[in-house]
């Protein structure tokens, strides 16, 4: 037969980043730093067992197998909430919505906002997850120029943006550790940007899955703790300090924001996993959570130093990079003089997997020249080994005659 799709989803393709995972996954001898992932060893195996036990020993079944409300488990909203209070600097009346995952808080949000033709304006590079969301509701994802240097949007082109197009519903934003750039904009330009969402009367998607994942430095205040008149929706995961397959995550936002998020819940899925919800709240409640989340600091950092320590062992005219303060990823560069294609193509023969820039720019094509790196799914081995390969096929791509027009 021949099927007719709806118009919406005929411009959205298969994430290339989970086709890539699902052959990455089944690679032998490939050094991926492609994945988004945790590593094997951030999972807290004995902890998550001994919890599931006494869930089936000693909770009523109606208590983690039944049906649970939309909103999410109520012990657990409360102790996100308590935890953005006291480690985000997060103090307001709002409420939270569990979700599944912090994809799920995206999609219900341009489902509840956008209709079709509004514009969500993005980092020009960002989550292609989120890009998808914005397409399937047929809204219209713009980029906004980065300025990598100061590591933020550029104000000055966001500005414009806002002037020029009267469709503009909202900026969907990473601050923090952002991917694919690994950058953390600081305070000063979250509150212009606030400043000018305000002035525009724009709403702010705060997308901040990484954000627990600090490992130098202080941490940067959450646009949503300069949210004085509530128009940012603040997102948070636990895919990246628990396990990506609970699809956990959670969204804050004013009341009849949230209200409108719970009725689109509704129609997706009724709630999350109810069994996550409580085996998580056990963990928070009777367990030590945070001493998890800083043990996950610790094997991260290790792994990002030897990263940026391979990548300075590279000829600096060939590769450039921000060390990150923290999250999953570095954002890297090449020189101009470096053909992407012969890159890419000696990469593969080397089995080594990174993420082009085209596939996490909004408009899917373009900056050939940059390329994601995830450090925390890589060993500190595989790290020092796949770095080395990155620096040959940069060698063997290097070529006097090619320079790309900037
Ligand atoms: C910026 C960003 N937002 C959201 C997500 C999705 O996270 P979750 O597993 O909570 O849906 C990711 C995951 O890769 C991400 O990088």
């Amino acid at each position: 037969m021949e099927y007719r799709f709806s118009k919406r989803l005929a411009h959205v393709t298969p994430s290339v980043l989970r086709e890539n995972a699902k052959k990455n996954m089944s690679a032998e001898n490939t050094i991926s730093f492609a994945y988004g992932f945790p590593s094997t060893q951030a999972f807290p195996m004995d902890t998550l067992r001994e919890i599931s036990e006494k869930l089936y020993t000693q909770y009523n079944p109606d208590t983690f197998l039944q049906y649970a409300p939309s909103e999410g488990y109520p012990i657990l909203r409360k102790l996100i909430k308590e935890r953005l209070d006291e480690r985000c600097g997060i103090h307001n009346d709002e409420e939270v919505i569990v979700v599944s995952g912090s994809s799920q808080a995206m999609d219900l949000t341009v489902k509840a906002l956008c209709d079709e033709g509004d514009i969500v304006l993005c980092e020009e590079q960002t989550f292609s997850g989120a890009v998808k969301a914005i397409q399937s509701y047929g809204a219209i994802p713009m980029p906004i120029p980065m300025n990598i240097g100061e590591q933020s949007v550029d104000l000055d082109a966001l500005e414009t943006l806002l002037r020029e197009n009267d469709r503009v519903k909202m900026i969907y934003i990473i601050p923090t550790f952002q991917n694919p750039l690994g950058t953390s904009m600081p305070l000063e330009k979250r509150q212009a940007l606030y400043d000018l969402a305000h002035r525009y009367d724009i709403i702010i998607f705060e997308d901040d899955p990484y954000g627990d994942l600090l490992y130098y430095g202080e941490p940067i205040a959450k646009i949503k703790s300069l949210d004085v008149d509530e128009r940012v929706i603040y997102a948070g995961s636990f895919s990246k300090i628990l396990a990506p397959s609970t699809r956990l995550g959670f969204a804050m936002a004013a009341k009849p924001l949230l209200d409108k998020l719970v009725v689109a819940k509704q129609v997706a899925d009724s709630h999350s996993n109810y069994y996550w919800q409580v085996m998580l709240t056990e963990y928070m409640l009777n367990y030590d959570f945070e001493g998890h989340v800083d043990y996950l600091r610790d094997i991260y950092r290790e792994r990002l130093d030897a990263m940026t320590e391979a990548l300075n062992k590279l000829p600096a005219d060939k590769i450039s990079y921000i060390k990150p303060t923290g999250g999953y990823f570095i954002g890297c560069t090449m020189a101009g003089d470096v053909d992407p294609e012969l890159f890419y193509e000696a990469l593969n023969t080397c089995n080594v997997a990174v993420i082009p820039g085209n596939i996490m720019s909004v408009t899917g094509e373009g900056y050939e020249h940059d390329f994601r790196l995830n450090f925390t799914r890589p060993s500190v081995e595989e790290i020092k080994s796949g770095i080395a390969f990155i620096g040959q096929a940069l060698q063997a791509a290097s070529h006097p005659s090619y320079q790309t027009v900037s």
